[in-house]
Formats: structure tokens, sequence, C-alpha cells
């Protein structure tokens, strides 16, 4: 039965795939941003492919984000949790709803996006199959680690003020660790997205749809 409403609710935009192949991305936006911003990158890197894009519930001042941080690259690890499992039971509940191909799921996250997304991967198994992580750092260790069947990328910026390489080493272990295959590209970028970035997740998610 599909219900009428989607429960927890998140305000977002869902366009269905206009090609099946394509599968469907979870948008998660960065600090700030909203379930817009994210549209025309996933419509670069996967043409035809489903969108479903969330706003993050967490306020700080007026800015959206998925969870609290106590300070920059500090977060709010109980708010981390309790909001992974929530964007974990929306996405879940959002499959069914609109009834899309849950093992053709793959989340696309921007810094703060891409941090929910490595959190939910590492507390909610099974829900991600795969994920491309911009800009990402390690969101937090869970003991013990769970055994994931997913397959992640990614795309780093080699001189991002906010992440350093080290942390992007140190999440891709992480990830390896809990079983997951990780590719991993530094980019010649700073904290924002550029060009080479794009590519790389187009690649990526070509040659994983195959
Ligand atoms: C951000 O500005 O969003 C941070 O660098 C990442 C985060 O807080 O999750």
């Amino acid at each position: 039965m599909t219900p009428s409403t989607i429960s927890p609710s998140f305000a977002h935009v869902y366009e269905p795939a206009t090609d099946a192949a394509a599968g469907t991305l979870l948008l998660l936006h960065g600090t700030g941003g909203n379930e817009h911003d994210l549209l025309p990158l996933g419509k670069a890197i996967a043409p035809g492919a489903g969108l479903l894009s969330p706003r993050g519930k967490v306020l700080e001042h007026g800015m959206p984000r998925f969870f609290r941080r106590l300070a920059e690259g500090i977060f709010d690890e109980e708010d981390l949790r309790r909001r992974a499992v929530e964007l974990a039971d929306f996405v879940r509940a959002a499959v069914e709803h609109y009834g899309f191909d849950a093992k053709r799921l793959t989340a696309v996250g921007y810094s703060n996006g891409a941090n929910i997304a490595s959190a939910m991967m590492l507390l909610q198994p099974g829900v991600l199959p795969g994920a491309v992580l911009f800009r990402a750092m390690v969101p937090l260790v869970p003991d013990p680690l769970p055994s994931l069947d997913a397959r992640v990328l990614i795309s780093n910026g080699r001189v991002d003020p906010i992440v350093s390489p080290q942390e992007t080493e140190r999440l891709a272990a992480l990830l390896r660790r809990a079983g997951a295959a990780v590719d991993l590209k530094l980019q010649s970028a700073g904290h924002q997205l550029t060009n080479a970035d794009l590519t790389a997740a187009r690649d990526w998610l070509a040659s994983t749809s195959r």
C-alpha cells in the first residue's frame, strides 16, 4: 500500500527517473543550502536519474544543515546519530511512497550533506548501496563498525581549508575497514566544487551502473 504522506517528513523535491537504468540520486546539500541546490548537479552527473532531494532540518543561524555542530568540524554526535536515523527512515518511506528501486539509490552529498551520507552508511547499513561524497570528513567512528556492502566515491580538495588530505585518508580508511569499496580522488581544489569533481562523479556513476 502506498502511504499518502512520507513520515518522517522532510521538505524535499522528487523528480522521477526518465531512464530507469540510471537509478535514483539522494541529493544532500551543504550548510546553508536547500533542496533545490544540487538538482542541476544531479542532472549533470547522472542524466535521466531520479532525484530525491531533502532539505536539512537543523538551522544554524538560519542556515539549513542535516545535523548540529558545536564548531567547524566538531559535530554534536548525539544529534548526528538521531538525524542519521531519521533521514534513513525518510529515505525508506520515500522508496515506498514513490516506488523507486532502493538497490539503485546513490547518495550524492556535498560537505555537510556528504557527512550525513557517510553517517547514514555507518549507522544504518543497507539504506545506501552507494555514495558520492564531495568534501567529506569523518562524521563519527561507530564501535563496532558495521559490515557494509556499498560503493563509495570520495572527491575531496587537496587544498581544502576545512578538510585536510589526512582527514580524507582517514575517512577512506574507515569506510574500507567497514567493508565498502572506496574510490578516492583528490582534486586540485579547495572546498568549492570544480568541473573535475563533476567529471569524476559522472564517470564513476557510469562505471558503477554497468
Ligand atoms: C560545513 O560547513 O558544512 C562543514 O564543513 C561540514 C559539516 O559541518 O558537516
